[in-house]
């Protein structure tokens, strides 16, 4: 069923930091690809001009993409800046007069949390939520208890068909690719489960520290910041059963299944960290408990997956920025030739970023008389010519009315109900030095392994 496109786009939040580096570039490119022919309204409480926003725009694609003139000027043409107070009526009601003929805008609401209930009643109360559309960020919500009174707020005023929550990482090419290589390639599905596979580990890893974000990241931790969403999001695509359709109504019921089917973690499976000097950042409490990397083993109770160990790991001022999936499989039963241990057995490795890499693991003869063996990768590298922005991709799919690289409210609330016990009771916080791979207490967690496979830059990858 095909839904109409939005008529209006509306982002509240013009003038902050998400804007700047996300939401400019990727309307520039939604001009470009002719995806975008419709009144565009930032709106911020900041005092601007039309002007500043429009430069503030020029400098955030400048900085953050590649300025095309002619798309820069379109998009010029079809902005206004709309100032005015969240908390009062008169900025909805000229937000509904700016509307004009409009009968289908999509409202995105690129603000604090906090404000998230203030502006949906604002909207309702004015008739711009009539026929509307809403996109939210992430955070939704601090825990389960507020994820699903945010799903309420927003559930009073539209329906669930026309609220699009993101999770950015679900608009990034590789992780999609994730889903089709699995359902598009039958040689996996033999493989892929608890007879062959022995443990699954995926690292998101940032060399850079919190970036002036001190009092956004006070209020977050890695937990809240990556792991409840885009690595539960990326373990899901990894494990999820086949959809019976790919409607998003298909998809997020398998998403839904599998995250019921994630054992809520454990604290004693958890260990935090945080890196030395961060309680001196700006923003940042002096006696901070808050981790900036974590390192996790989460079990998912399906007849797939029993048994089968995920270890999730995320940190900032780690030595190399990557997103890597490995999924080790088990070692040939007895050794034929030489002996082969855990480490040394076939593995998948799939790059999520910043390159695109799909690697299998394999033990090849080495040359000579012998029959010993080596590894050695067989390698994919992905370099799509369809290089959307991954906010490019989830805004045009919100206007176009496809929710499905959303997240839904039940799946949402499932995620959070996963890392919710070690909300309630997070244990210490172990400080590790920048540049390394966070507080040696982390190689308990794979303790039944053969210890973490720390990505390591790709060869051939630009420096
Ligand atoms: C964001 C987090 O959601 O994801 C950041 O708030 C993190 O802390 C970022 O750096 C990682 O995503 P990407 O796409 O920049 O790798």
């Amino acid at each position: 069923m095909t839904s109409p496109c939005s008529d209006a786009f509306v982002f509240f939040g013009a003038t902050g930091d998400l804007a700047y580096k996300k939401i400019f570039p990727a309307l520039q490119a939604m001009i470009l690809a002719g995806e975008l022919e419709m009144p565009i309204i930032g709106i911020a409480y900041s005092g601007w001009s039309q002007q500043q926003l429009r430069d503030r725009a020029r400098a955030s694609i400048e900085e953050h993409a590649t300025l095309d003139p002619a798309a820069f000027t379109r998009l010029c043409a079809q902005l206004y800046y709309l100032d005015g107070d969240y908390t009062q009526d008169a900025v909805y009601h000229e937000l509904r007069q700016r509307l004009g003929q409009a009968r289908r805008p999509l409202h995105y609401l690129a603000i604090p949390p906090s404000m998230f209930a203030t502006v949906v009643q604002g909207l309702a109360k004015a008739g711009c939520a009539d026929n509307a559309r809403i996109v939210v960020e992430k955070p939704f919500g601090r825990n389960l208890a507020s994820a699903q009174a945010l799903n309420r707020t927003l559930q009073t005023v539209f329906p669930e068909s026309a609220i699009f929550r993101i999770d950015h990482y679900l608009g990034k090419e590789a992780v999609e690719n994730l889903l089709y290589f699995r359902f598009a390639n039958s040689f996996l599905e033999p493989l892929w489960n608890r007879s062959y596979i022995h443990s699954v580990e995926i690292t998101l890893a940032e060399s850079f520290g919190i970036e002036g974000r001190g009092s956004f990241y006070e209020e977050a931790g890695a937990l809240r910041d990556v792991v409840q969403n885009h690595l539960l999001q990326v373990v899901t695509l990894l494990a999820m059963e086949a959809p019976v359709s790919t409607d998003p109504a298909g998809m997020r019921a398998e998403k839904l299944r599998l995250l019921r089917a994630m054992r809520p973690l454990e604290p004693g499976n958890v260990v935090r960290g945080q890196f030395d000097g961060y309680r001196h950042e700006k923003g940042v409490a002096p006696d901070s408990q808050v981790e900036t990397f974590i390192a996790l083993r989460l079990h998912i109770d399906t007849w797939r997956w029993a048994g089968v160990p995920f270890y999730l790991r995320a940190g900032k001022c780690l030595p190399i920025t990557t997103t890597e999936v490995r999924v080790d499989l088990n070692p040939p039963p007895l050794p034929v030739f030489d002996v082969i241990s855990p480490a040394q057995s076939n593995f998948f490795r799939f790059r999520l970023s910043p390159e695109v890499v799909i690697a299998a693991g394999t033990r090849v003869k080495q040359a000579g008389s012998g029959m010993r063996g080596e590894g050695v990768e067989l390698l994919a590298r992905n370099q799509p010519g369809y290089d959307a922005l991954p906010y490019q991709r989830l805004l045009g799919d919100a206007l176009r009315g496809d929710g499905t690289l959303f997240t839904s409210d039940a799946c949402v609330e499932q995620a959070w109900a996963v890392v919710q016990p070690v909300l309630d009771a997070p244990g210490p916080v172990q400080s590790y030095p920048r540049g390394s791979w966070g507080p040696p207490a982390a190689a308990a967690i794979v303790a039944d392994t053969e210890g973490w496979h720390d990505p390591q830059p790709e060869a051939g990858a630009p420096c």
